[in-house]
């Protein structure tokens, strides 16, 4: 007999991500520029925000990988570019894991130096996760984009700091992950993150990492529960 629990549990999370993707979608109105995210999660703000736009909604959409480009087309979302629009009022995006200081690991989906990028564009950024990525502490592997003919010293350097560097490899392809902008991702083990931002600046200085999954300027976080969507705010100035 079928094993019902998992399926159970994955479309638990599925409809705990869709929720909060529903939320934060409501902070949309005319008008805006508006950031569209990478992953499962932004898939369905993505299709909740085609939905507002066939009915009237009026926004210009910046997409952060050639995934969110391509769901946004689908839906007929007006698409524009950053070098037209350099001022964003806001970005909905998912993430991999969040603390309560509302610092994400993001790039999962190896998008997160465009994500890193339409966030430091925008005004406002919104996150929209699933209950089980909110963490006390943050211990997931921090995805570093890498310049293919720096990877070997990044590795070293991200040994340097303490952490176990693995190549991320492709699933149906041979050999590693290629980003959208042509460079590998390396996935740092640290274990559990003591100071975020201090981690961040070590690895914003590694010579040949383009940008690393390590975000500290969130703004707001969805998310999705068994008992409805929780919202967390930031406290105080954003960095
Ligand atoms: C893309 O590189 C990532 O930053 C995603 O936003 C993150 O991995 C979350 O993905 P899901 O919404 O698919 O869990």
């Amino acid at each position: 007999m079928k094993d019902r629990s998992s399926h159970d549990t994955s479309s638990d999370k599925s409809r705990e991500k869709e929720a909060s993707a529903l939320s934060a979608v409501t902070l949309i109105a005319d008008g805006m520029i508006v950031g569209i995210g990478t992953g499962s999660t932004a898939a369905y703000a993505i299709a909740e925000l085609g939905r507002l736009v066939a009915g009237g909604l009026d926004i210009l959409c910046v997409p952060t990988s050639y995934q969110s480009e391509m769901l946004a087309a689908q839906q007929k979302i007006p698409i524009t570019t950053l070098s037209e629009h350099p001022k964003l009022d806001i970005v909905l995006d998912g993430a991999d894991q969040i603390d309560r200081n509302l610092v994400a690991i993001k790039g999962g989906g190896a998008a997160h130096t465009r994500e890193k990028v339409i966030a430091h564009a925008a005004s406002k950024v919104v996150l929209m996760v699933d209950h089980e990525k909110v963490v006390p502490g943050l211990d997931h592997e921090v995805p570093i984009e890498v310049l293919p003919y720096a990877r070997t010293l990044v590795e070293r350097g991200v040994r340097a700091l303490g952490g176990i560097p693995e190549l991320r490899m492709a699933a149906r392809k041979d050999g590693p992950v290629v980003t959208d902008n042509g460079n590998f991702v390396i996935d740092a083990d640290f274990g559990t993150i003591d100071d975020p931002a201090r981690l961040s600046d070590e690895l914003s200085a590694l010579v040949g990492a383009i940008e690393h999954g390590i975000f500290l300027n969130v703004d707001e976080v969805h998310i999705g529960t068994s008992d409805g969507v929780k919202v967390l705010k930031r406290q105080g100035l954003r960095k």
